[in-house]
């Protein structure tokens, strides 16, 4: 367990009437304090409930946060497990690197442990952090941005019948948590987020702050509009006009909500953003990396992609998660996993039959052996244990058995994350 400088304690119960200075404290960090607008403090009560969050203080203020909530993450196949949802890592920049991040981490996992969740999952906002906690980035999205006319869209985009129309806040608040909750019950990766997190689209719709502290959108687009295609599909965005004398208008639309319970609303929504006028610039923060938009388009080498790391896990109980996942065929595998911290270490025989996992301890030599971090980063199949045996990351005996790996971990479709919590 670490320890704390002198003078600091750790906190794991936030009164109600110091929420907001936890909040700022957390969301400061980034440069976005928002407990002044009642509205948005009372979305992050709701949450991220105090009774989760954690934080370190001198004897006056919180210097350092953090927070794991109870959530479920989707696996290959579509069953879920138990997580701790990590976010709101922060420490302030004069107390950095003495060991405050460290304390709550380790105080969060093991609290992990004791409620029985099977995994740690959170975003990282840079990526050599959490690595030696035992995380490693388990998905991976596109940021991508194109010049709507020098890409262009396919006429056989399919869609062609299916009109938008306009809808309010709370119709899209409605609808995109109908939409997602479908979506992300089909996609490895996601971590299910509650209702109330969908509040957010009933919001002021001039306002963009609270989708700047979750990480959705810059600053300093215009309002936000919602379009909808039957109950099927809801696309959410705000556009940044760009319109001057010397110049034609070059508008840019910023996508923040994309969801499609079908690919013909996919393609109608995109039939629509690249029809609306005097935009000449889409971009989209996060796409899947197997978005069908890159087979849609005249010339996908025209837009400009950015793969980026996405949700790091941090396996807890192995047998439990290899067992809840699916797999795409049978095969037998022994694995060695070693942990610096205890928590997930061991060796285990995992069986598959007939579809059926069973995984238990065992004393036996492995097929593969790897850290907590590289098990992490293969356990969804969005990486294939042979590109980590080829950087040294994990050892196998036979070359086979890193091949049958991937071929029994093949998900359904590439592991994706829509949103942070
Ligand atoms: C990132 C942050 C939370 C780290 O807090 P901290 O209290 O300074 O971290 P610790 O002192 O406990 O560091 C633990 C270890 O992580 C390393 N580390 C911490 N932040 C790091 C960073 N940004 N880059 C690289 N390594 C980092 C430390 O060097 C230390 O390494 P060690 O294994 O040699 O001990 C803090 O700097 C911060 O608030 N940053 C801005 C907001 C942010 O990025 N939050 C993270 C959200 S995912």
């Amino acid at each position: 367990m670490s320890t704390l400088p002198t003078g600091y304690q750790l906190v794991t119960d936030i009164p109600d009437d110091r929420y907001g200075e936890w909040l700022d404290c957390w969301l400061g960090a980034f440069g976005n304090p928002v407990s002044a607008d009642p509205e948005i403090l009372e979305f992050y009560r709701r949450t991220h409930p105090s009774d989760r969050a954690v934080a370190v203080a001198d004897d006056d203020r919180y210097v350092a946060t953090n927070t794991a909530l109870d959530r479920e993450l989707v696996l290959p196949g579509g069953n879920t497990v138990p997580a701790a949802a990590c976010t709101g890592g922060s420490a302030h920049p004069v107390v950095a690197r003495r060991g405050l991040l460290r304390a709550t981490v380790a105080h969060l996992n093991q609290r992990a442990v004791d409620e029985g969740k099977a995994i740690v999952v959170g975003g990282a906002s840079e990526w050599p952090i959490y690595g030696r906690f035992g995380s490693g980035p388990a998905t991976w999205s596109d940021a991508v941005e194109f010049d709507v006319r020098a890409v262009g869209l396919r006429a056989d985009v399919p869609g062609r019948d299916l009109r938008p129309r306009r809808i309010d806040g709370t119709q899209a608040r409605d609808l995109g948590y109908k939409l997602y909750s479908q979506q992300a019950a089909q996609t490895p990766g996601e971590v299910l987020t509650p209702s109330c997190y969908w509040d957010r689209l009933a919001g002021d719709p001039a306002s963009g702050a609270l989708e700047e502290a979750l990480a959705l959108s810059a600053p300093g687009y215009g309002p936000r509009h919602c379009a909808a295609i039957e109950d099927r599909g809801l696309v959410t965005y705000r556009i940044m006009p760009d319109w001057t004398a010397e110049s034609a208008p070059q508008s840019k639309l910023h996508v923040i909500d994309f969801l499609a319970a079908d690919q013909e609303a996919e393609g109608a929504l995109w039939r629509h953003l690249f029809s609306v006028d005097l935009v000449r610039e889409i971009d989209v923060w996060r796409m899947p990396v197997d978005s069908p938009l890159r087979w849609w388009v005249d010339d996908a080498r025209r837009m400009r992609v950015r793969r980026q790391d996405a949700l790091w896990i941090r396996p807890l109980d192995v047998p439990r998660l290899l067992r809840t996942r699916g797999w795409a065929c049978d095969g037998v595998l022994t694995l060695t996993v070693h942990d610096p911290e205890g928590l997930a270490a061991g060796t285990f025989r995992l069986e598959v039959t007939d579809g059926h996992a069973t995984c238990e301890p065992v004393t036996a030599a492995a097929d593969l052996e790897m850290g907590v971090g590289a098990l992490a980063v293969i356990l969804l199949g969005g990486t294939p244990a042979a590109a980590l045996t080829r950087a040294g990351r994990i050892s196998a005996p036979d070359a086979r058995k890193v091949q049958l790996w991937d071929a029994m971990a093949a998900p359904e479709r590439t592991p994706y994350i829509s949103y942070w919590f």
